[in-house]
């Protein structure tokens, strides 16, 4: 069950007696290709090429183990590794293969580059951190390069790899590689690629994929390994929200009952208090047990069994989480789906979802709409056959607690299984709560039924919104942020601001005290001028977002339908309701104001919270937990989401 845990330097007695190990980290990978662009090459290449820099180190390490009287240490504990992620059920037709170098472990998934190409990639690439692209200089950059591309940046692989391969087969031209270069980039500026890297390689002849070529001399690039070697790995881990899912309940005797499982997010620690979903019930981690002993901590991917201070009745498909720190839960979500399958969707069967170790019934109760992955454009669609890509609204039988996949690639990825056949069928990731899609088509909306003045006619502006964008270099839209007063709205905002205008965006900032001395200045705080508030404002972020900016309006705005009226004057795609979200105990001892003492007093009516409403959004984009997290975390993340939704390019 266990993991390796890469803890540097630990001192044991054992240890003392030999030379220390190095402490290596361990790379996932995945790579893609159509048939005949040399991937089974390359990875035999890496392999071969590899395996002889690994055999001084091989001894070494032999070595050391035998005196500390192990078995031979590192194999044993890949394949522990390995186990576990079969264990977690998303393991089809994918050879896993291991390497290492005296820097790094390395798992490659290598997905067979036979037609169902998506159905693997995704299946492979699930837990990847990269993904080798490997194109053919011959023929550039393909609608399967592209596929896999788009695929991997949808599973938010962080890393991309564009392996140039068959350079011996254009004569090791700078001029091909560069072409193929600018082809990529081109099409790269539509995903949301946060790293890519162009390696020009011969996988047959060994070319910069080990050792640097003197063919080409005009590369001053990393080889291969060298950047397989080198990249940020781990970045893209979450671990800041404890997930366990349980995948077994451990009672070898009367007095022992453990969890089993593998943290998917997050950290945990003994005396750290737990909820167990679904059942809602509380208890505190008692020890955190590992074939190696007891541990003072574990993290996101280490295999462990947790005992509880309680007697508590948990079962496999429940998940452990941290109380303050609740996953999402819906019965009707909205995913990304990839087709896999040969026989195509079909929206009137159930399916089985399985997420995290929980497999509950579901429909697919909308297919929005297909992607084309050669333009990226949104295609109205009846059905999806074997991989292609839609988007869809999931409707689950019993509740899923997930996040994002944005934000957590294991409680927000899922898998479909034919009941029937039992063959896995799709791959979907979570965007969030079901929700009403209408933006087949980013133009025209229809917009609702506004006053208007008598006698007046809408005065086109020669520039329009599309020139702006063009030249701020980034687009438009509006971030609204909705909350309790105290809840940290306009400190997230303003944090927000700066960042964006250091990237040189153009910003609007609209807050509700500040328009309550001018605009505003004339409404009070009863329902109704609630509303005209809002209303008001949402027109002037609507004027503002016309004109390019990326508007943040941070407004207790305490209506549901109200914040809905601000977004229905907006394109999809463009309104971003955050939900500041915080305890109102928190809330009332910053009172930064002093406002909730005087409401507590009695000297203000209609405080929200406290004798007002406040209707907590119920299909947010985004919620943050300013009780939680610091505001630098929550911006950063709501960059990404930004970047993401394709409103910045990547940073
Ligand atoms: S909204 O409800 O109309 O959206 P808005 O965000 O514009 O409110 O203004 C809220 C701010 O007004 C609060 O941050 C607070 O400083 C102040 N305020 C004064 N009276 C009230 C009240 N009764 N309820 C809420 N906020 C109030």
């Amino acid at each position: 069950m266990t993991k390796p845990r890469e803890i540097p330097n630990q001192p044991s007695p054992a240890q003392d007696a030999a030379p220390p190990i190095p402490a290596m980290d361990l790379l996932r990978f995945t790579t893609a290709g159509s048939v005949d662009d040399g991937k089974s090459t390359l990875i035999g290449r890496l392999l071969y090429d590899s395996k002889a820099i690994f055999q001084d180190q091989l001894e070494a390490v032999e070595q050391a183990s035998r005196s500390r009287g192990d078995d031979y240490v590192d194999l044993a504990l890949l394949t522990d590794g390995l186990r576990a992620e079969r264990e977690q059920g998303i393991t089809i037709d994918v050879a896993y293969r291991y390497f290492a170098t005296p820097k790094r472990k390395f798992i490659i998934a290598d997905t067979p580059g036979h037609i169902q190409y998506t159905r693997n990639m995704v299946t492979g690439a699930s837990t990847a951190e990269l993904a080798v692209i490997l194109i053919d200089a011959r023929k550039g950059v393909v609608t399967q390069s592209k596929r896999h591309s788009f695929i991997a940046t949808l599973l938010r692989i962080p890393h991309l790899l564009i392996a140039i391969n068959k350079m011996d087969l254009v004569d090791y031209s700078q001029e091909v590689y560069n072409r193929i270069v600018a082809q990529f980039r081109e099409f790269a500026v539509k995903l949301n690629a946060q790293d890519v890297v162009y390696i020009p390689v011969s996988a047959l002849h060994g070319d910069n994929v080990v050792t640097k070529s003197p063919n080409m001399p005009w590369y001053d690039g990393p080889t291969l390994l060298h950047h397989l070697e080198s990249v940020n790995v781990g970045a893209s881990r979450n671990l800041v929200d404890f997930r366990f899912p349980v995948q077994y309940v451990i009672r070898p005797h009367q007095d022992f009952r453990g969890f089993a499982g593998q943290i998917a997010s997050g950290r945990i620690r003994p005396g750290e208090e737990v909820v167990v979903l679904p059942s809602g019930q509380k208890s505190r981690v008692r020890a955190i047990v590992t074939m190696d002993g007891e541990l003072e901590e574990a993290v996101a991917g280490d295999s462990v069994v947790l005992t509880l201070e309680d007697e508590i009745d948990i079962s496999r498909g429940d998940m452990i989480v941290r109380a303050r720190n609740l996953p999402q839960k819906a019965n009707q979500v909205d995913a990304i789906l990839c087709w896999m399958s040969e026989e195509p969707l079909d929206p009137s069967r159930p399916y089985w979802v399985q997420h995290t170790t929980r497999t509950v019934k579901g429909f697919i109760t909308e297919l929005n709409y297909r992607i084309d992955v050669d333009t990226m454009h949104r295609q109205p669609a009846e059905t999806l056959a074997l991989n292609e890509i839609g988007r869809i609204q999931l409707t689950a039988t019993q509740p899923l607690f997930y996040d994002r996949y944005q934000l957590n690639r294991a409680t927000g990825g899922f898998i479909l299984i034919d009941p029937f056949t039992n063959n896995t069928v799709a791959a979907g990731m979570i965007r969030g709560k079901s929700r009403q899609v209408t933006d087949l088509v980013e133009t025209p909306v229809a917009l609702p039924d506004r006053r208007k003045s008598s006698h007046v006619v809408w005065e086109r502006v020669g520039i329009t919104r599309e020139m702006r964008e063009q030249l701020n270099g980034h687009k438009a839209g509006v971030l609204w942020f909705t909350g309790l007063s105290g809840s940290g709205k306009s400190t997230v905002a303003r944090r927000l601001e700066q960042r964006l205008f250091q990237l040189g965006c153009r910003t609007f900032f609209l807050d509700g005290d500040n328009l309550r001395h001018g605009l505003n200045g004339d409404l009070g705080f009863s329902p109704e001028d609630r509303k005209e508030n809002i209303r008001r404002v949402a027109e002037v972020a609507k004027l503002a977002f016309e004109h390019g900016n990326l508007v943040l309006a941070s407004f207790i705005s305490p209506y549901q339908e109200d914040r809905d009226f601000a977004r229905s004057l907006l394109p999809p795609g463009r309104f971003f309701e955050i939900f500041v979200k915080c305890d109102i105990e928190v809330c009332k001892r910053r009172d930064p104001k002093g406002l909730y003492a005087k409401a507590l007093r009695g000297e203000i009516k209609g405080f929200t919270g406290i004798d007002a409403p406040y209707e907590e959004p119920t299909n947010p984009e985004m919620v943050v937990e300013t009780d939680l997290r610091s505001s630098e975390e929550i911006v950063e993340e709501i960059l990404q989401e930004l970047v993401r939704a394709g409103l910045l390019k990547g940073m």
